[in-house]
């Protein structure tokens, strides 16, 4: 029975490595894994993490160790008259297992809390870039406060080595702002500004989501982050600073953009230079970004088409009504949001 306890244990430890070895898998893979950090963040976490695992794996080692040497040293030989005399209390043991696990305890919280402190710096750093991130019921804004007026929605952009500062605001509930390969989770909260302190480390695509329970399509509030070298942010920074593109007479664009500025769109969505409406997404180089419906849907005609015919049943609780846009009218709209680079 006892061995069999041993075997269940080895048997944990292997499947445990295994998952393990698999979350630490590369980029496509797992795009979600903080075993794959690819910030100085996401680094320190990590290294903490891969630290207190393995201490704690030699106290597993230890403890595992000493249970079998009991098994094999204290146990009733054949031809033993007999159980073991029992122990009702042993002093010396009682304040050993109550002071060993309180001084792993105390061990393990130095490094914690050392790594609490670092990674929340105060005041702001050398050439830091500071970006508010306002969180909605159920996607993201973000702004980049550098002067340069640029704003986006769902799909962040920011330059590797250079110190990024998000300033974290709720609209409405609390969410939680969460790119596993780049940080640790941090709660956004109404009428509340939290920080995350990062610098990305490698250019790439990274996977982001809330995750903090905030309502029916908490599951859909995704979004990414995309780190570029310093000079194509530098570019698209420009790009997305500048007012919206204005399409060519007699295409379906520009009878999209007549579609769109007549249409009760233009109460909630902005596009620079056409409308101002401050419930949903900016809209004015949405043609720029991969997702839509804050990384639900792809940004091609297809599902921009279904997102605006049907957006309840490709998002659950979304703000955003069916206005009962069909036929070439809604192609026209089409064609001229896809327009907006
Ligand atoms: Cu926002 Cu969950």
């Amino acid at each position: 029975m006892m061995m069999r306890n041993v075997h269940t244990r080895i048997v944990a430890i292997v499947a445990l490595s295994i998952a393990l070895a698999g979350c630490g898998g590369e980029d496509s893979t797992h795009p979600m894994s903080t075993l794959a950090p690819r910030s100085d963040l996401a680094n320190w976490i990590n290294g903490l993490f891969m630290e207190i695992t393995a201490w704690d794996l030699l106290i597993l080692a230890i403890v595992i160790v000493a249970f079998i040497l009991a098994v094999f040293f204290f146990s009733t030989r054949v031809g033993e008259a007999g159980p073991p005399t029992a122990v009702s209390s042993d002093l010396t043991l009682e304040i050993a297992w109550t002071l060993g696990p309180a001084l792993i305890l105390l061990f393990i919280s130095i490094p914690t809390v050392r790594l609490i402190f670092r990674s929340q710096p105060r005041g702001t750093r050398p050439n830091e870039l500071p970006i508010t991130v306002v969180a909605h019921q159920w996607w993201w804004e973000f702004h980049y406060d550098d002067g340069s007026g640029a704003l986006t929605a769902n799909e962040l952009h920011i330059p590797a080595d250079r110190p990024i500062q998000l300033k974290l605001v709720s609209n409405d509930v609390i969410h939680s702002f969460w790119v596993p390969r780049l940080g640790g989770k941090r709660d956004v909260v109404p009428g509340q500004v939290n920080e995350i302190h990062l610098i990305a480390t490698v250019p790439g695509e990274y996977y982001g989501q809330c995750a903090e329970f905030c309502g029916e399509s908490h599951a859909n509030m995704r979004f990414r982050i995309f780190v570029d070298k310093p000079d194509d942010f530098a570019s698209w920074e420009k790009e997305q600073a500048a007012p919206g593109a204005m399409p060519a007479d007699a295409t379906a664009a520009m009878r999209g953009a007549r579609v769109f500025a007549n249409s009760p769109c233009t109460t909630c969505h902005t596009i620079n230079g056409v409308s101002k409406g401050y419930v949903g997404p900016d809209l004015t180089h949405i043609a720029s970004r991969t997702t839509i419906a804050a990384g639900v849907l792809a940004n091609d005609p297809k599902d921009l088409t279904e997102w605006i015919e049907h957006p309840d049943a490709m998002k659950p609780g979304a703000r955003m009504p069916d206005f009962g846009l069909r036929g070439p009218e809604l192609n026209d709209l089409v064609a001229y949001l896809e327009s907006l680079k």
